[in-house]
C-alpha cells in the first residue's frame, strides 16, 4: 500500500507529537511505500519568518529521521521541490465547492487566530493536502485526529475527479491512531500537550535530562496519592501514566500494581528515567545528523528525485484527462 503523510515544518517536536503521530510511521516503512514530505507550502498560510524557514525546514528533517524515519525506505523530501504538487492543486480548485472548505474546522480555528491574514491560501489549504497525497494516488494517510475532516474531502475530490475524467485515483483511507494516544499538557492536564504553551508543560524529544527531570518532577498531580488511572478525577496521574505505559510497552494496570503503596515522587522519578532512556537514542541521531549537513541535502535530493518520478506520471495522467494535452 502506498502511504502518504506530511510534516509542517515545525523543528521543535515533542512526546506528544511522537506519540501521536510518528511512533506509528516507523512500522509503516516497513511493508509499505511510504512518501513522507516536509509540507512547507502549507506552512506559508500563516504568519511565518522568511529567514527562519530554510532552517526549519532542515531542523524537522534532522528531527525526523533521528526519529527513526527511514530514508532508505521512505521517500523523504520537501514539498515545494515538487511543482507537481501545486499544480495538481490548480485543477482541484476547479473541481472544488467553496462550500467545503468554508466549513473546514481548521478553517475557521486559524481564521479566528490569525485575524489579520486571512489570506486564500488559508482557505485553500486542504485542496493543496489533497493533492499532496492523490499525486503519488497514496492509499492511505496517516495523521492525527484533527485532519480528519481534509482526509474527507481528498476522498470526495477524487470521487469527483474520477466520476467527471475517468477512473484516476483511490479514495485514501485515513490512518488514525487508536484511543490512549493523546498527550496532554504536564502543566494543565486538561489541555493537549502543544509546544505554544510553556516550556515546562511539554517534553521535547531532544530535551537535555536534566530538562526531562525538572518538567516531570514539577508536572501537575492531582489531590491523594495513589497511582490509578482516573481521567476524570486525576487526569494528571493519568496522563502520566499513558506516557510511562506507551514508552514502557507495559498495560497501565500493570504499572499501578508496580507502585501500589508507592509516593508521586517515586513514580515520576520512575518516569523521568524511562523518558531520559527512550529519548538518549534519538538525542544521539540528532546530534550526529546536524554536524552531517551534506548528507542530509542529499536524502532530500534523493527523495525529491523519487518523488518528482511518481508524481509527473500522474500529472500526464491528469491533464491528458481533463484535456491539456494537445
Ligand atoms: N495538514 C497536515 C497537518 O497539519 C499536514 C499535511 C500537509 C498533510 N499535507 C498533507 C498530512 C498530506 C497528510 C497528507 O498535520
Amino acid at each position: 500500500m502506498r502511504i502518504v503523510s506530511g510534516i509542517q515544518p515545525t523543528s521543535q517536536l515533542h512526546i506528544g507529537n511522537y506519540l501521536g503521530a510518528i511512533k506509528q510511521w516507523i512500522p509503516l516503512q516497513e511493508k509499505n511505500e511510504c512518501v513522507f514530505f516536509i509540507a512547507d507550502l502549507h506552512a506559508l498560510t500563516v504568519p511565518y519568518d522568511p529567514k527562519k524557514i530554510q532552517n526549519s525546514i532542515k531542523e524537522t528533517v534532522v528531527a525526523y529521521i533521528a526519529a527513526g524515519l527511514n530514508p532508505e525506505k521512505a521517500i523523504i523530501f520537501v514539498q515545494s521541490q515538487v511543482k507537481e504538487h501545486t499544480e495538481l492543486c490548480w485543477l482541484f480548485n476547479t473541481i472544488c465547492p467553496i462550500g467545503e472548505l468554508q466549513r473546514m474546522t481548521q478553517y475557521k480555528d486559524k481564521s479566528k487566530k490569525f485575524k489579520e491574514n486571512i489570506n486564500a491560501g488559508l482557505l485553500d489549504y486542504p485542496v493543496l493536502q489533497a493533492a499532496d497525497v492523490l499525486i503519488y494516488k497514496g492509499e492511505g494517510v496517516p495523521v492525527g485526529k484533527d485532519q480528519e475532516q481534509h482526509i474527507e474531502l481528498m476522498r470526495s475530490l477524487a470521487k469527483k475527479f474520477n466520476q467527471k475524467f475517468g477512473q484516476t485515483f483511490k479514495e485514501p483511507a485515513s490512518l488514525i491512531l487508536k484511543e490512549g494516544s493523546k498527550i496532554m499538557s504536564l502543566q494543565d492536564p486538561k489541555r493537549k500537550m502543544s509546544k505554544s504553551d510553556e516550556p515546562k508543560s511539554c517534553i521535547f524529544l531532544f530535551d537535555s535530562p536534566e530538562d526531562i527531570q525538572k518538567k516531570v518532577s514539577s508536572a501537575q498531580t492531582d489531590s491523594g496519592k495513589d497511582i490509578i488511572y482516573n481521567i476524570t478525577k486525576k487526569p494528571g496521574i493519568s496522563n502520566l501514566l499513558t506516557i510511562y505505559s506507551l514508552l514502557n510497552n507495559k498495560p497501565i494496570k500493570k504499572i499501578e500494581e508496580d507502585f501500589k503503596g508507592k509516593s508521586y515522587a517515586e513514580f515520576k522519578k520512575s518516569l523521568a528515567e524511562i523518558i531520559i532512556n527512550y529519548l538518549e537514542p534519538f538525542r544521539r541521531k540528532q546530534k550526529e545528523l546536524l554536524t552531517r549537513e551534506v548528507y542530509v541535502q542529499e536524502i532530500l535530493k534523493k527523495g525529491q528525485s523519487r518523488a518528482q518520478t511518481i508524481a509527473q506520471e500522474t500529472m500526464k495522467e491528469v491533464k491528458d484527462k481533463m484535456g491539456l494535452t494537445g
